[in-house]
């Protein structure tokens, strides 16, 4: 078994994921670059290796059954463990998303990969995970998931986001689901947490964000590297717990 930490963060060609790739590296841990196109993960791990982040391929397609099983089954074979799970990956199905005429394609899409696309790949990575001695799993999720700041006539449209009847909910779904994971796995050593990153200038929002991808994968960093009497079940941003 390897010495150092191993680390999958899915989703991590670009954007928060990449930087979050790089943050855990920069740890020393060993980072799992999971991407679905062979050319933009192979220019990842380039890029990590050259920056000194003991960084390796991970072809995975969050949506793909046998994807993700090949995934679960070279870092396996890799490291024969897992000690923490990000799942980065995430679309917001296409813009805009007035509930009142929003695609039922966009909807699927984004349920699809932003909560399907977790269940699939944790569950699929559970095994790994219960062999590390203090297992994470960081779940990304996002303030526009939060129904607490969706319905605060108060927030701002910089804390909720526009309208976004497919990609909003995601999120809100995503955070149900984490909860339930921590209530199964309370009582074992597994940590699971939701992450909101902030407002990003990503692909995601056509680099509208006002903050850097690398401030938005601290939160997933910390909530990865979490001591062992940490917390689980929660939903984080950089300026502490986010109300469901
Ligand atoms: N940016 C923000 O302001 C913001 C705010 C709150 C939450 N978030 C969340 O942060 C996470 C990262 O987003 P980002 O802003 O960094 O966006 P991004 O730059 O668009 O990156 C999204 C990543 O997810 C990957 N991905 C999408 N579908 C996938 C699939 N089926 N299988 C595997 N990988 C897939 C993308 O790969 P490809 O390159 O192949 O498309 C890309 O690597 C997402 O979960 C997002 O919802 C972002």
């Amino acid at each position: 078994m390897s010495e150092s930490k191993i680390a999958l963060v899915t989703g991590a060609n670009k954007g928060i994921g990449y930087e979050i790739a790089a943050g855990l590296g920069a740890l020393g841990w060993s980072v799992g670059v999971g991407a679905r196109d062979e050319q933009r993960r192979e220019a990842a791990v380039e890029k990590l290796r050259a920056a000194g982040v003991d960084a390796f391929g991970v072809p995975l397609d969050v949506t793909d059954d046998a994807s993700v099983s090949a995934a679960a089954q070279q870092i396996e074979r890799y490291a024969g463990r897992l000690d923490a799970l990000v799942n980065n990956a995430g679309v917001t199905g296409g813009m805009p998303q007035s509930p009142t005429t929003v695609g039922i394609d966009t909807m699927r899409t984004a349920v699809e990969t932003n909560v399907f696309g977790v269940i699939r790949v944790t569950n699929a990575l559970l095994p790994l995970l219960r062999r590390a001695p203090s297992p994470r799993i960081v779940n990304m999720s996002s303030g526009v998931g939060s129904l607490a700041r969706q319905t605060d006539p108060s927030a701002s449209e910089g804390t909720v986001g526009p309208l976004s009847a497919a990609y909003s909910p995601s999120k809100t779904f995503l955070n149900a689901v984490t909860v339930q994971y921590a209530k199964e796995l309370r009582g074992t050593n597994i940590l699971i947490n939701a992450a909101c990153p902030g407002y990003v200038a990503t692909d995601l929002n056509g680099f509208r964000g006002y903050r850097t991808p690398e401030q938005g994968a601290a939160v997933a960093i910390r909530l990865a590297t979490l001591p062992d009497d940490g917390p689980t079940g929660s939903f984080f941003e950089d300026a502490g717990v986010v109300p469901w």
